[in-house]
Formats: C-alpha cells, structure tokens, sequence
C-alpha cells in the first residue's frame, strides 16, 4: 500500500514533464510517511485513499523543503539536505513545484477533503511563521507554544485523520480529534529528541532547538521549576553558541527538574486521549501508530 503511494507520487512529479524535477525529487530523503501511513489505516485501501496519501505527503515534503530553508539545516534525516546540496533557490523552487502539485492533484478529491487539507496548509504556514517569531525572545509561555506546535504540525495531522474518516464513511469527529492529539504529541515527542538523541540518530547537533531560541516544551517545563539564578543563567544562554559545559549545565537542570520525563508523560496522555475519541472504532492498528510515535528514536 505504502508502495502505491510511493509510486504515485513520483507519477505525479513525473507527470509535469520536467526532467530537472524529478531528478531533484529522487533525491529528497523519504521519511516516515507517518501521514499517509495514518490516511490508509483510517480510509482501508481505496484509489481516492492512496491519492489523499500522495497530495499529503508531496505538501508535507514541499514544507520540509521550506523549513529547513528557513532552520538553514544542513540535513534532513541524517542526509544532506537539498538546501545545503543545491542552494535555498532550488530548495525553495522544488518546494513549490511540489505543493504547487499536490494541490492540483487535491482539487480531484471531494471539495470538502480538498477544503480541510487546504485550510491546514495555511494553519501550518502560520505556524511555521509563529515559530520563527518566537525563537526571537525567550518564549515562557505554554500556551503559546501549544498553539505553535497545533498549527505548525498537528493541523495538517488532524486534517488527514478527518479526511480519510470522510473518504470512508466514517465519524470525521472523532478521527480529527484523535489525529489533533496525535499530531500534539508527534511534535512534542521530536522535541523531547532534540534533547535526548545523539547528534548522529539526529543528523542535527542534540540541544539544537535551544541553540536556535527555540524553548519547547522540555525547556518551559524545566523554566518552571528553575530558582530565580538558574532562569538567568539559562536566559543568558539563549541563541548563544553554547560551549561544552554550558550544554552540560542545560542538560543536569533538564534532568534536575524532570522536564523531559514530565514532557514524555503529557505527550502519552494526549496519546489516549486520542486512542478514547476512537475507542469504539475498533482499529487497533491506530493505536500502534501511537505507541511507535512516542516510544521512536528519530
Ligand atoms: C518542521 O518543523 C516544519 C513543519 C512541520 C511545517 C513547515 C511549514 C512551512 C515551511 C510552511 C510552507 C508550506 C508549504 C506547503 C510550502 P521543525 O523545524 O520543528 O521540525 P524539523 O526538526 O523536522 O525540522
Ligand atoms: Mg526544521
């Protein structure tokens, strides 16, 4: 099924007629396909399935793309990424060929799929411009990074869960809130791993959000329980370049202060808060995706 959408999608970049296209295409790094994964396991094997996966997973790649444009990351899972490979402009450009696609292709499924899919895309570009905002000053607030983390990952999650439900006949209620909890938690398991993850599982130097001003959840967590001495000592190593030791002092108060345990905890109670919106649904597959998200290494 997985293949099916693989293929399709390479169908569709192929389909522009530009060689240069897809040549770039094959060459960006594949991922989990945690988005399609979700869209068959909820929608079973139907076509209009396996082109919902395919529209999604183009966009999500397209806004990878982006990110790590805007992030100046040198890889994406543990490969070079195609900004640091060929420059920002082709990143930028293959990105928009890609969601420029995918939207085209979107316009072929049900209007009111094609309404919810579009409308997190926009919800995820807000989020991703919140993102940058906040990692201008040191961001104390939950709520909003709660916020950030709804709209930048958990919008395009929850509208794959609501419109596979729809292509299926099923209860597209449930299912979104179970896919807006699960996109919650994804995103604050991937920031619990830019703490925990060696640099080498990561492609990305451990503790990089923080270097990037980007206080997550661990982070706000940690803040919380700091004495008023160590909440300067930590402000006055935002978006600095930290040496070894300072990186050291961050880690003992991450561990100090239980932050990332208590990080991993809330992340498994939206975990069944999402499997109790579906609990009647009897599809135990949607709980392995669960468990594979929060207990994963990268
Ligand atoms: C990854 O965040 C980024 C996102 C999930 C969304 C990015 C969205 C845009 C760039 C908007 C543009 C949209 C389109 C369709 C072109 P992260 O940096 O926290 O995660 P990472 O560690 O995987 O980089
Ligand atoms: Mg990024």
């Amino acid at each position: 099924m997985l293949e099916q959408v693989e293929a399709l999608m390479r169908e569709y970049v192929e389909s522009i007629g530009d060689s240069k296209s897809l040549e770039l295409y094959d060459k960006v790094p594949k991922g989990k396909r945690l988005r399609a994964k979700l869209i068959l396991k909820i929608a079973g094997e139907s076509i209009e399935a396996i082109e919902l996966a395919s529209v999604v997973e183009l966009i999500h790649a397209a806004s990878l793309l982006h990110d790590d444009v805007i992030d100046e990351a040198d890889t994406r899972r543990g490969v070079v990424s195609i900004n640091h490979k060929f420059g920002n402009m082709t990143a930028i450009m293959l990105g928009d060929i890609l969601y420029s696609k995918g939207f085209a292709k979107l316009t072929d499924l049900p209007n009111c799929v094609a309404k919810s899919v579009s409308s997190a895309v926009t919800k995820l570009s807000v989020g991703e411009l919140l993102d940058v905002e906040l990692a201008e000053n040191f961001n104390i607030n939950q709520e909003v990074y709660f916020d950030m983390i709804y709209k930048k990952t958990a919008s395009l999650i929850e509208s794959c869960a609501y419109s596979a439900a729809y292509l299926a006949k099923k209860d597209t209620t449930k299912y979104a809130l179970y896919g807006r909890n699960l996109g919650l938690a994804f995103q604050i398991i991937d920031d619990v791993l830019d703490i925990t993850s060696s640099s080498e599982i990561l492609g990305k130097p451990s503790l990089n959000d923080f270097r990037e001003g980007k206080t997550t959840l661990p982070y706000l967590y940690m803040y919380e329980k700091l004495n008023e001495d160590d909440k300067n000592i930590l402000l006055s190593y935002f978006k600095k370049d930290l040496n070894k030791n300072e990186a050291q002092w961050i880690r003992e108060k991450i561990t100090d202060t239980e932050a990332v345990e208590d990080s991993i905890k809330y992340a498994k109670k939206l975990g069944l808060e999402a499997l109790d919106s579906i609990k009647d649904e009897n599809l135990p597959e949607l709980e392995k995706i669960i468990t594979d998200m929060i207990v994963r290494e990268f």
